[in-house]
């Protein structure tokens, strides 16, 4: 088989690329190594910036993400027993989307079967290359028979356990971690959410409630690294997010049964450079942000925006200035978003060691950030997305 690009991994920043190229006349093959039911089982991300709600529109995949999806123009920041609103919309212009991940890989993988591209579920052994070469290609198993695709270039969207990052040689490659001392507990109920997502500093540890739908919540409370599911009952789970709200959050808000509860550890982390040759890394694969500001899957979209501007270049206008600033382009915007949930993390987690110091020295800097325009706009303008 021969294609021009051979994506690896069908999450969000595959399926949008392979959109992307399908549009403009760019022949890929998409393999995952999983099948579609489990990549649509996963519960992630749940909010879009508007970058991403652009780049889902340029490619005809935006119908029901409008019909259904929940535009905000504000958050509330709680803290010290009181929220205060960052009005997104008033300080910089913009607002975001809530519209769950499951929703958006749903519709490009729908798109994508619609679109005749070949895509290739349940690849096993997956590996990419010679992509030092002029002639990468990459090989897969499929019912115990190998088979290879040659193309002009691999994209990496693989994850952050994928193969891409891992075949390539540890000395061409300078990692950057952290992993925080904590977790996150994860629930979805089908109950009526707050009205808007509130982001929750307590002493107790952070909380975030947040939505997939009008009937449908999202809520997450910090937890130990340690901890297990089988010990957070639904009423346990509840009694404990309450008591890190407000009173009139806890108060209002309704209760149920989950049907989904998961935990995630919270890690920051970047593979540099996101390009080795004719192999691109992108999204997951190339950087990892705790989900404190929901930067995850909106950086997988940038990441995407500028690898496809190069490879359009380089098959529309025969020039390879945009492959060539690729990673350079792609890291600038990353590091701003490791930043800053790596900031927002920070300042609203409980952390071990900090004590009861650290928690006064966030409810002071919360309080400065309310009261000053210029740290609330500061704040909303990243929240929002940076600009590509
Ligand atoms: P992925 O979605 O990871 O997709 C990679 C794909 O590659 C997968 O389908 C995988 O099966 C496939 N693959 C892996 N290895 C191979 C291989 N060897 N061969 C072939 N295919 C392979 N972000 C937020 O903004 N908010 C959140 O609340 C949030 N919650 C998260 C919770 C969890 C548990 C995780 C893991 C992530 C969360 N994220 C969240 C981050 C967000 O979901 C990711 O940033 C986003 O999924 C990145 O998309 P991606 O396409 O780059 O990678
Ligand atoms: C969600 C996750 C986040 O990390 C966040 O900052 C906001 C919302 C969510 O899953 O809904």
């Amino acid at each position: 088989m021969r294609t021009q690009v051979v994506i690896i991994g069908s999450g969000p920043s595959g399926l949008l690329l392979g959109q992307l190229l399908t549009k403009a006349g760019i022949s890929n093959i998409l393999l995952d190594r999983v099948d579609q039911d489990y990549i649509l089982g996963r519960v992630r991300a749940g909010v879009l910036e508007w970058g991403t709600v652009n780049l889902l529109e340029d490619v005809g995949v935006s119908d029901r993400m409008h019909a259904e999806g929940l535009p905000h123009d504000g958050y509330l920041l709680a803290f010290d027993g009181r929220d205060h609103r960052i009005d997104l919309h008033a300080l910089t212009g913009k607002r975001v989307m809530v519209y769950g991940q499951t929703e958006l890989t749903r519709d490009l993988i729908e798109a994508r079967a619609a679109s005749g591209e070949t895509s290739i579920y349940s690849a096993e052994k997956v590996q990419p290359h010679d992509f030092d070469g002029e002639k990468p290609f990459v090989t897969y198993e499929k019912d115990g028979v190998t088979h290879r695709i040659d193309c002009d270039f691999i994209a990496g969207c693989d994850g952050f356990h994928g193969v891409s990052r891992k075949s390539v040689p540890e000395k061409s490659i300078k990692t950057f971690e952290k992993v925080y001392p904590f977790g996150w507990l994860g629930i979805l109920a089908d109950i009526p959410p707050l009205e808007e997502l509130v982001y929750a500093n307590h002493p107790r540890g952070f909380a975030l409630c947040s939505m997939r739908s009008p009937t449908r919540s999202r809520y997450y409370i910090q937890c130990e690294l340690d901890d297990k599911i089988e010990n957070w009952s639904d009423d346990r789970f509840f009694d404990e997010l309450r008591r890190r709200l407000p009173a009139h959050h806890a108060e209002a808000m309704v209760t149920g049964p989950s049907f989904e509860k998961s935990i995630a550890p919270l890690r920051s982390f970047v593979a540099e450079p996101m390009r080795f040759g004719r192999m691109f890394l992108v999204g997951d694969a190339a950087h990892i942000v705790p989900p404190t500001g929901a930067k995850g899957l909106n950086l997988a979209a940038s990441d995407v925006h500028y690898l496809f501007e190069g490879l359009r270049e380089y098959y529309g206008e025969k020039s390879s200035a945009g492959i060539d600033v690729y990673s350079q382009r792609a890291l600038q915007r990353v590091w701003k978003s490791v930043r800053f949930s790596w900031h927002m993390t920070t300042l609203m987690h409980r952390f071990p060691d900090t004590g009861d110091f650290g928690q006064k020295i966030q409810e002071a800097e919360l309080d400065y950030l309310v009261q000053s325009q210029a740290a609330s706009t500061a704040m909303a303008e990243n929240y929002v997305g940076l600009p590509y």
